[in-house]
């Protein structure tokens, strides 16, 4: 039985108050899924003291070094983020492949660093709007997957989670029809091996709480990774009590 995971990642947004103010707003009660806030690094003190307070969420980082610590000016380790408590990272959203020039082959490093540091990484898979439209979505999210595989063991699925975010519905508003999304989940899984029905493949993509019931509602989708409607906090509450 895999419980649901709601993750928010609020990306570049957000401020000191913005932070304060959200957790003093958001209000989990009757959420029975695993819930975890991703803040930007400046604020991962912040909202690892509100963790503690509320118990109710974990700490999750937006991204990481692969390296464990050196002259690497401007990057972040595992360790550090070790050090707020942080449990969960995201590695490879598709904002950091196509802005930052992020290779399958370094994603499966930076998976791997937090593994080993014994973060729970979040690796974001995903096609863009082209590589749909020329039929190549299972192609391209095998590969993703398949740069991550060649680097770790058979076990090393376990300790993660997955995220399938089709990169023309991040932020457009527009969502997989839970058809779709389904049908690329069932895929992700088939890729994972004998724990595949272990792990935790969240959908993302314009999530908010008028259609992630029925996205929930597929044998796959084991939760959210969602963008700019978790910087509402009532609205991602109601996106959290959407998963049973
Ligand atoms: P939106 O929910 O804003 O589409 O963003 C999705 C996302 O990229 C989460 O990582």
């Amino acid at each position: 039985m895999r419980t649901p995971l709601l993750a928010a990642n609020w990306k570049m947004n957000g401020s000191r108050e913005f932070a304060e103010r959200f957790f003093t707003e958001l209000n989990l009660e009757g959420v029975k899924s695993g819930v975890v806030v991703c803040p930007s690094f400046p604020y991962l003190g912040l909202v690892a003291d509100a963790a503690e307070k509320s118990g109710g969420f974990s700490l999750g980082a937006q991204d990481l070094s692969q390296e464990p610590k050196g002259a690497f000016t401007g990057e972040v380790s595992a360790s550090m983020l070790l050090d707020w408590n942080t449990r969960y990272v995201i590695v490879g959203h598709s904002e950091r492949r196509s802005l930052y020039g992020e290779t399958s082959e370094l994603v499966a490093k930076k998976f791997v660093a937090a593994q080993e540091a014994g973060l729970t990484p979040i690796l974001c898979v995903g096609e863009t709007l082209e590589e749909r439209e020329q039929e190549r979505t299972l192609e391209v999210v095998a590969e993703q997957l398949q740069a991550v595989a060649d680097i770790i063991d058979s076990a090393g699925w376990k300790q993660s989670v997955i995220a399938y975010e089709p990169v023309w519905a991040i932020g457009t508003g527009k969502t997989a029809t839970p058809d779709e999304a389904q049908a690329v989940h069932a895929f992700i899984r088939s890729q994972l091996g004998d724990l595949g029905a272990e792990v935790q493949i969240l959908y993302g993509g314009s999530v908010k709480s008028a259609n992630a019931r029925e996205l929930f509602a597929q044998a796959d989708i084991d939760g959210a990774l969602v963008g700019g409607a978790s910087l509402d906090a009532g609205e991602f509450a109601e996106i959290c009590r959407a998963a049973v």
